[in-house]
């Protein structure tokens, strides 16, 4: 199993130039889309997930599939990160199961969803840096608020990152990566119009990887949301308000200006559900979902493997020697 560590991973993509994708997935086939992509393009690559987030009542039962899905592309370059850790306790749980790499958002309250304070930020953040580097797993931590939805039910305001609080931040939790806030935002919905630096921040990287030079950046809010996708799932009875996201062109600058991981799940999720819902409008007759998933599987996978040119992380695997991460928790499985 080429499963691998987030710091391994993003000090390659450092050394080497270019950005990963993190690709957010919420079913089995959907890891199949995103390692398929990773296969054919010779790219290592980030697979992550939010607890709660998938298509299967156990988060237990999808993490131990996923692993063990991974375990079948030992020529790919895998992370497996954990999304938006809510709590301390939540990345435990993951760490457990064997992931390779964490998030813990300490960046809002998880019960009342109104951003915590800096010292109660780094206060949890340094308990599962604890926890995980004891255990040779990756953490990233977040700084500022990224807008919109994580998980669906709430919809956070936008509170930009601070240049000296990622500094001290940093110092105080020893995190591998930091997610910034730069005016970006999760999900479907994100700037009234094509966003320019009076929205979307990205000298604020520039700032702050001068200040974090051993740390990694992270841009969370990434996707494009493509307008052709959305008119696909329009037509076919979904309502998607029309909204633009983050070019990819700035995606690609951004791995020039200190960012070594880019958080997309949107814009696979818009790609899947375009092909699935077209797919199950011309089979009027047929049952079996089976068809209508696989078709959103190949869309999904294609949609990743033109992000990962896009981010450079393309052709990156052939010169790539893992040190191949074994969690202690997870073995024997
Ligand atoms: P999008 O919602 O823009 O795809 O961003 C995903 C993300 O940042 C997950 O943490």
């Amino acid at each position: 199993m080429a499963l691998c560590t987030l710091r391994e991973v993003l000090d390659h993509a450092r050394a080497g130039g270019y950005g990963v994708g993190a690709f957010n997935v919420t079913d089995i086939e959907q890891v199949e889309a995103v390692l398929d992509a990773a296969r054919r393009t010779a790219s290592p690559v980030i697979v992550q997930t939010i607890a709660g987030a998938s298509a299967f009542a156990s988060d237990e039962l999808f993490w131990d599939l996923l692993l063990r899905t991974v375990d079948h592309y030992e020529d790919v370059p895998v992370v497996v990160h954990l999304d938006h850790g809510p709590d301390a306790e939540t990345c435990f749980r993951a760490i457990d199961a064997g992931f390779s790499s964490v998030m813990i958002d300490g960046s809002l309250d998880p019960e009342t969803h109104q951003p915590m304070s800096f010292d109660d930020n780094i206060a949890v953040t340094l308990r599962v840096v604890e926890y995980a580097h004891e255990r040779g797993v990756s953490v990233e931590g977040e700084l500022g608020t990224i807008g919109g939805s994580k998980d669906g039910a709430t919809h956070a305001e936008i509170v930009l990152a601070d240049p000296d609080e990622a500094a001290e931040f940093v110092a105080r939790t020893g995190v591998d990566a930091l997610a910034v806030a730069i005016g970006t935002s999760h999900g479907a919905y994100k700037f009234t119009s094509p966003p320019d630096s009076t929205v979307l921040h990205m000298d604020l990287i520039e700032e702050i990887a001068g200040r974090i030079p051993g740390t990694h950046l992270v841009m969370h809010g990434s996707s494009s949301l493509p307008a052709h996708l959305r008119e696909i799932i329009n037509a076919h009875g979904g309502a998607l308000p029309e909204s633009w996201g983050v070019p990819e062109e700035e995606k690609a600058r951004s791995t020039t200006l200190g960012v070594t991981k880019i958080n997309q799940g949107m814009d696979s999720h818009m790609a899947y559900a375009a092909a699935m819902r077209a797919h199950l409008a011309s089979t009027p007759l047929a049952a079996d979902p089976a068809p209508a998933a696989s078709a959103g599987r190949t869309a999904m996978s294609d949609m990743v493997a033109e992000r990962m040119v896009v981010f450079g992380q393309a052709g990156k695997a052939a010169d790539y020697t893992p040190v191949v991460f074994r969690s202690p928790a997870a073995l024997p499985r």
